[in-house]
């Protein structure tokens, strides 16, 4: 049997293991212990903090150390500050703890930095942390729904808003954005992030850390924001949330770490590692990508936090044995703060008596939290978070709303209109809303909700009728609950569809049907739904479908069936009034999506940027080739598709390479007969490579809006960078010859192209979907 410092030294897991297996485990070990203390790593003697930092870190003891890398739970996520009692400020007092999640309040936390500031020996300031993940008080739509408006402005705004009210709320820090990639829907956490394409992704990631952090953090209103789960955590086995991303180094490096080289880029404040392995290793423990990827390769200086429990469930993936040899491997791997398990403040004093050489990595750990402090300005000013009168002022301030309003609203994705359904331009008559997530205020709020509340949501079905004009009545019943199989409302919502002009039909899922830990093994409606959906498009009414969910979902019947289809998602406190400017014609809908609807489950995990294959997918059923035999080889949706209620005509894209940079340029005219926004996005091809290159790759988007029959000129400024090929963590090669760049209106409409030759190749360090195209209008 392995002792603890035998474990601590390799850090590998501590088995019990026969004679006749042990000399061969040891040389095992030997290759496993070279390994994973990565020889980039950040050292403790590469390492100068500020004269306070290093000064407190000279005078901290070592009970003190480990308090400061201790997280606890203020209270459950839905139940903050439950657990500040008495005896918890003790411990703030002894320095046994570094910061608190899930808490809230100006007043009440004021309280606790008080005594973490006044009564404890060193006067160390404390770190309040929450999920802010799409607004404090005011909820902005969900992410997956943000991210669809293809619009860099609006996710700063989002993210601004949110830190002006949960910064106002004594809060320093929130776990947000959450920019992993996810091309699977069966996983419910798809919800959380900006879809499937790393470029977009990385834009996205980047808007809300300059949004979170704003010009300076040490600004009392803004927050330290967490670039999360480090590394690959949008890739688990079956889209089961937590399980095993099992992919191949290239695809780590170039579809998952872009937006996490893009956010440590923009300057993100810290770093949450992910619950799962990659092809085994856990993220907590994974020394090459968080010492050696992140901090020495990219330079990221920032903190490092646990998930929740996760330093602990080294033990469940079998990586160690004790709650000791767990905590040893998170801290050497370069995890500077222990989420909730307590095991760095309870049980790595046991792993550094076994091996001292622990402590230079501790205080490393140490001064990034106290840097942390300094860098939002606490050790100054304390107290700038607890302002009552301004946490009154700004929590769903007029204007938080509006924008709220504004951004729902061009969120919202078109994906079919037919027989000129929408907008609904009644002067009269009868609309009847059918569907009981038309009432459901709670689930616009989405799954992280932070202080959101249900009664400051104007539902879907409020929204219609304040919205709706003079004349129009609206008629409205319940038909069925995602939640539950009860269809004894079907019978009375057919009578009041037949007896309506139009039926808005509202379907999809609650929204405790994604985000953590709600993975769906079928990607279709819940039954209910499809029951409600089929019963309501069977009486031959003109219905809209407006799909409420935070997921893809494969919708064959209703795509085909439906006049119109509106992808709502979850649009937060001004859902109704957001739909009701699309659906009246206030707004001409241009959301985007960011990731493909499949026609059914089995088509998952996909992403429209997959390589291209010996056999591509080919229609004809004759050949063989790379497609499933029951259903056509597109997507129902594809990435980038949606509608407006204008039409757009592309001119001839043209540029070459232009004193090393790549510069491109299209007209874009509004061909229709209404003001609208169309979302020009710009596709790269790489045709002959050293290795198979994806299909296209999104390089560029910009959002313009245009007065009908007006046109634009879009430029877009690459580097070609832009299509370096992963060789090694670090080492991008550009390889000269062809490309082909196209522009469209979405990744299966696309409109124009030109061929740009790269005429030498270079070596770049740089993720190539992490770099952002200058996008300009004339
Ligand atoms: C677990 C989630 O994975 C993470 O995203 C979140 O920030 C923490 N819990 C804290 O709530």
């Amino acid at each position: 049997m392995f002792k603890i410092d035998d474990v601590v030294k390799r850090g590998v897991r501590a088995v019990t293991i026969s004679a006749s297996l042990l000399a061969l485990a040891a040389c095992q070990d030997d290759a496993v212990s070279q390994s994973t203390r990565d020889e980039t790593a950040v050292t403790r003697a590469q390492t100068q903090f500020s004269q306070r930092v290093e000064g407190l870190l000279a005078e901290m003891t070592l009970e003190e150390k480990l308090g400061q890398l201790h997280q606890a739970a203020g209270g459950r996520s839905r139940n903050l500050n439950s657990r500040l009692t008495p005896e918890e400020l003790d411990r703030v007092r002894a320095g046994a703890v570094g910061s608190y999640l899930h808490v809230a309040g100006a007043q009440p936390l004021a309280e606790l930095q008080r005594v973490a500031v006044e009564e404890s020996r060193l006067g160390i300031p404390l770190l309040f942390a929450m999920d802010v993940v799409h607004g404090y008080r005011t909820i902005f739509p969900v992410p997956i729904a943000m991210a669809s408006t293809w619009d860099e402005t609006d996710w700063q705004r989002a993210a601004r808003i949110s830190a002006e009210e949960a910064s106002a709320a004594g809060l320093h820090w929130t776990f947000a954005p959450m920019i992993d990639i996810g091309r699977d829907p069966r996983w419910g956490r798809i919800v959380e992030g900006a879809g499937s394409d790393p470029y977009l992704g990385s834009r996205m990631a980047v808007a809300q850390v300059q949004g979170y952090q704003g010009e300076s953090l040490a600004a009392g209103d803004t927050l330290l924001a967490t670039a999360k789960h480090f590394g690959a955590y949008g890739v688990p086995t079956g889209g089961r949330d937590y399980g095993t991303a099992e992919i191949g180094e290239r695809s780590l490096y170039e579809a998952y770490l872009p937006p996490f080289y893009a956010a440590t880029r923009a300057g993100a404040g810290s770093m949450m590692t992910a619950f799962n392995d990659i092809d085994g290793v856990p993220s907590t423990s994974n020394e090459a990508l968080i010492d050696g990827t992140l901090r020495a390769r990219w330079a990221f200086d920032g903190l490092i936090v646990s998930d929740w429990n996760a330093i602990a469930e080294l033990m469940n993936h079998g990586v160690a044995e004790t709650r000791a040899a767990a905590g040893a491997l998170a801290l050497q791997a370069g995890v500077d703060m222990d989420m909730t398990s307590g095991i760095f403040v309870e049980e790595l004093r046991q792993a550094i008596d076994a091996d001292p050489a622990l402590e230079a990595d501790l205080d490393l750990a140490v001064g990034r939290i106290l840097t942390a402090k300094e860098r939002l300005g606490l050790f100054d000013d304390p107290m700038v978070y607890h302002q009552v009168q301004r946490e009154q002022a700004e929590l769903l301030a007029a204007d938080h709303r509006e924008a709220a309003r504004a951004i729902a609203a061009r969120s919202v994705v078109l994906l079919k209109n037919e027989n000129a359904a929408l907008p609904l331009e009644l002067s009269e008559g009868r609309v009847a809303v059918i569907g009981a997530l038309a009432a459901d205020a709670s689930t616009q709020l989405g799954s992280w909700r932070a202080q959101g509340r249900p009664e400051d949501v104007v539902s879907l079905l409020d929204g219609l009728r304040e919205g709706a004009p003079e004349g129009v009545e609206i008629v409205y019943a319940a038909g069925a609950d995602p939640l539950s199989d009860d269809l004894s409302g079907l019978e009375e919502a057919v009578a009041l569809a037949r007896s309506a002009d139009r039926v808005v039909l509202v379907v999809g899922e609650n929204f405790d049907m994604s985000g953590e830990a709600r993975s769906r093994s079928d990607l279709f409606l819940p039954d209910s739904q499809r029951a409600l959906a089929s019963a309501i498009l069977d009486t031959g009414q003109p219905v809209s479908v407006i799909l409420v969910t935070g997921r893809p979902l494969a919708i064959p019947d209703i795509a085909a069936r439906a006049d119109a289809v509106l992808n709502a998602w979850m649009l937060g406190v001004e859902a109704g009034p957001a739909l009701a400017d699309i659906i009246y014609g206030e707004t001409s809908p241009a959301g985007r999506l960011p990731v493909s609807f499949p026609r059914s489950t089995g088509a998952a995990p996909f992403t429209y940027s997959e390589y291209p294959g010996g056999r591509p997918a080919d229609p004809d059923l004759a050949r063989d080739t790379n497609r499933y035999m029951d259903q056509p080889i597109t997507p129902l949706y594809g990435f980038g598709h949606g509608l407006s209620y204008s039409t757009f005509d592309y001119g001839a894209l043209s540029g070459g390479v232009v004193q090393g940079e790549i510069r491109l340029a299209v007209d874009v005219t509004n061909s229709g007969d209404r003001a609208a926004d169309e979302v020009v996005q710009l596709y790269m091809r790489d045709p002959v490579a050293s290795v198979a290159r994806p299909r296209i790759e999104l390089r560029g988007f910009r959002r313009i809006s245009l007065e009908p029959g007006a046109s634009t000129t879009v430029h877009f400024t690459l580097s070609p960078a832009q299509a370096a090929v992963f060789q090694s963590p670090g080492v991008w090669q550009v390889e000269p010859g062809q490309l082909v760049f196209h522009v469209g209106g979405s990744s299966l409409y696309l409109a124009s192209s030109v061929e740009v030759t790269i005429e030498d190749g270079f070596i770049s360090d740089v993720p190539a979907a992490a770099i952002a195209t200058r996008g300009e209008t004339e």
